[in-house]
């Protein structure tokens, strides 16, 4: 969560804490819309909360450490005031379950990722009995529409599927987020055309793999399909969704964002590695070769499209030579910009137990490395632009200089201006863009 919209010190407030991905903010705004339903408010501050909700990640293990730390710093307010709640809900909710209060003893829930929509239940059974509460479970269905507060006005976080069913041998989401489930047609144009009736103006639909949206038996459209019906039903002005699977993006996705008005052309495509005996150490299901081909196909279709990557480095196996390759693969590909992860092991992950697991002091030399080759990349991509127009959704004054305004490209670049008074959060303006950064680009009306 980005902050409360309104506060008031007079009634029960709660605190929530987002750690990882988009679907992790997705439910923290799930959590809040419960909280507020019982007549909870928001609160930025934890000392004046009475409910604190911690919403976890365990991707990799630095995010569990810091979690695990923050859990640690709210002990003192648990002293200082019995009647506190304290909750973790989320991924490591779901992975470390009641290890969580031997750690940390002075935790009261633990929520897991399918659990969600309990939270009132907990903590009204947490508020008469006063008991520890557990609520984890593997196999149950995901609610589908629980109400959320949302964090923002303009853009808006919309679930399409959850879980995963790829099993990636270094990735722990298939453990903690369950087997792929599609949310059900309807549902998801439903909250999308109340969404668009509030005034948000862009979506991001989610999922770990939204190419295989409908595959299971949920749904009668497959991502294709959804994406036209939201584009031609949803009312909203800018569509985008993550995370695309590589091997799974096809033809008739291309198509129909091609004859599509509303959705964005920003390709967001996690390649990880630019070497084929890593991305089948990996389980990714693709080769160098499948990726390029497909990039080909896309930049042809949108030759203004951005294209951006996940990339780790360090996977068990990986030599000088093999990371090389990525080197080169990247310079190849040319990526609007990557995010880039040291690869951390995952307890139960297959790779975890891999031979040749490569030492952090050179994971951290290649992550520079490859940085470095991304960022001069990403910078020289982004210097073409000088002297062009583009439109821009507005976003509002950026939080440290309130005269300059931010906003996005359909490309998903972030944009900088002398705010003027026609910008107003939610409208489209066409920036001219007159110095760009590597993560930036910096412009004035045209
Ligand atoms: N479902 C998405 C995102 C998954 S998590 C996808 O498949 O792309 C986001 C990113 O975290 C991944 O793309 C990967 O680059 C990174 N990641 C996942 N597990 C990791 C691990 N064990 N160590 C380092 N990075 C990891
Ligand atoms: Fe993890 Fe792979 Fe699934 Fe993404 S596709 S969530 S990286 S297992
Ligand atoms: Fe983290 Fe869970 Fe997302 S492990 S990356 S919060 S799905």
């Amino acid at each position: 969560m980005t902050g409360c919209a309104q506060q008031n010190d007079q009634t029960k407030n709660y605190y929530i804490i987002s750690y990882g991905c988009q679907m992790n903010q997705y439910d923290s705004e799930c959590l809040a819309g419960q909280l507020g339903a019982m007549g909870y408010l928001c609160t930025d501050d934890p000392e004046k909360a009475d409910i604190i909700l911690i919403n976890t990640c365990c991707v990799r293990e630095s995010a569990e450490k810091k979690i695990y730390g923050k859990i640690g710093e709210f002990k003192r307010l648990k002293t200082s005031n019995p009647s506190l709640i304290i909750g973790i809900a989320g991924c490591m909710a779901q992975k470390d379950q009641a290890a969580i209060f031997k750690k940390a003893p002075h935790v009261d829930i633990i929520l897991g990722t399918h659990n969600i929509d309990q939270l009132l239940d907990l903590v009204h059974e947490k508020q008469t009995h006063k008991n520890k509460l557990i609520a984890v479970d593997h196999n149950q269905r995901v609610a589908s529409s629980i109400p959320a507060a949302r964090g923002g006005q303009i853009s808006a976080w919309v679930p399409i599927m959850y879980g995963c069913n790829n099993f990636c041998t270094y990735c722990i989401v298939p453990y903690v987020r369950g087997r792929e489930q599609s949310r059900p047609v309807q549902d998801i144009v439903k909250e999308i055309q109340e969404l668009a009736q509030q005034g948000f103006k862009e979506i991001t639909l989610l999922g770990q793999n939204v190419n295989s949206y409908g595959k299971d038996a949920g749904s009668s459209a497959d991502f294709a399909e959804l994406l036209t019906i939201i584009d031609k039903e949803g009312g909203i002005e800018r569509i985008r969704y993550m995370t695309s699977h590589p091997r799974d993006m096809n033809d008739k996705v291309i198509a129909a964002i091609q004859s599509s008005r509303h959705i964005c052309e920003q390709f967001h495509l996690p390649v990880q590695s630019g070497s084929n005996a890593i991305l089948k150490a990996m389980n990714r299901g693709y080769t160098t070769e499948d990726y390029s081909r497909l990039t080909a196909k896309i930049r042809s279709a949108f030759p203004h499209a951005s294209l951006t990557t996940d990339l780790i480095v360090g996977f068990p196996g990986e030599t000088d030579e093999l990371f090389e390759e990525t080197l080169q693969f990247i310079k190849a590909i040319r990526f609007d910009a990557a995010y880039t992860f040291l690869y951390s092991p995952r307890s139960g992950t297959p790779a975890a137990t891999m031979p040749a697991q490569v030492p952090e002091a050179i994971k951290k030399e290649r992550l520079h490395r490859l940085m470095e080759v991304q960022n001069e990349i990403s910078l020289a991509i982004n210097k073409q632009l000088e002297g062009s127009c583009l439109e821009v959704l507005v976003e509002g004054p950026s939080k440290n200089d309130p005269d300059t305004m931010t906003g996005r490209t359909r490309t998903n670049k972030i944009v900088l201006w002398k705010a003027t008074e026609q910008d107003l959060p939610g409208n489209l303006a066409m920036i001219k863009i007159t110095h760009a950064q590597t993560w930036v680009l910096k412009g004035q009306r045209c």
